[in-house]
């Protein structure tokens, strides 16, 4: 049993906010890149599927998905700062512009992992980095996103992908639980 509920939730963005952000995000990527330069979505499951799956819609160019999995949280409430690798699987990403797609970077202990990896053994022509959410105060590494819909206060979220003990991913919108 969770020992928090939906109801308890204080809101930080609505369903509203968020559709308004994406667009704004996948525009500034479509301007970025034109509608002919081809781009691969590395989606990091589970957190940033429905981020990802939203912002691949507003996008002009041919767009690939692919998905990788990794784990850095466990079930607890703060970074164990060890990232652990599920599934890494990528095609050949030479001559290829990549964007990983994350749903929040909190200490970027995932994200180092994950540019450090990709592109070492896939170097990609290009490779940049998108979160939703951008816990800038909770930084331990020197990782900055390339986009980010909205820098948060280091609290933690649930909501549009993002959980609580495995929960609460399929909220439409973004909130907090309080002290
Ligand atoms: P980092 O490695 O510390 O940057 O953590 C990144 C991962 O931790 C994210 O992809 C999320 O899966 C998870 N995470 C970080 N902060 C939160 C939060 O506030 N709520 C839910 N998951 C979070
Ligand atoms: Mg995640």
């Amino acid at each position: 049993m969770l020992d928090r509920k939906v109801e308890d939730l204080k809101i930080l963005f609505t369903k509203e906010q968020i559709e308004q952000k994406v667009q704004e995000l996948a525009e500034m990527i479509n301007k970025d890149f034109g509608s002919n330069e081809e781009i691969v979505l590395i989606c990091v499951l589970k957190g940033s599927s429905i981020f990802c799956c939203d912002l691949a819609k507003h996008l002009k160019m041919p767009v690939e998905m692919e998905f990788i999995r990794v784990s850095s949280y466990g079930n607890a409430k703060t970074s164990s700062g060890n990232v652990q690798a599920l599934d890494l699987t990528l095609p050949n990403l030479e001559n290829k512009n990549a964007i990983i797609v994350e749903d929040i970077i909190d200490t970027g202990c995932t994200m180092k992992f994950l540019t450090d990896i990709i592109c070492r053994t896939h170097q990609p022509k290009t490779l940049k980095v998108i979160t939703f959410l951008n816990k800038k105060m909770a930084r331990k590494t020197d990782i900055e996103p390339d986009y980010y819909g909205f820098e948060i206060d280091d609290k933690f979220v649930v909501g549009y992908g993002l959980d609580y003990e495995g929960y609460m991913r399929n909220l439409p919108y973004i909130g907090y639980f309080e002290k």
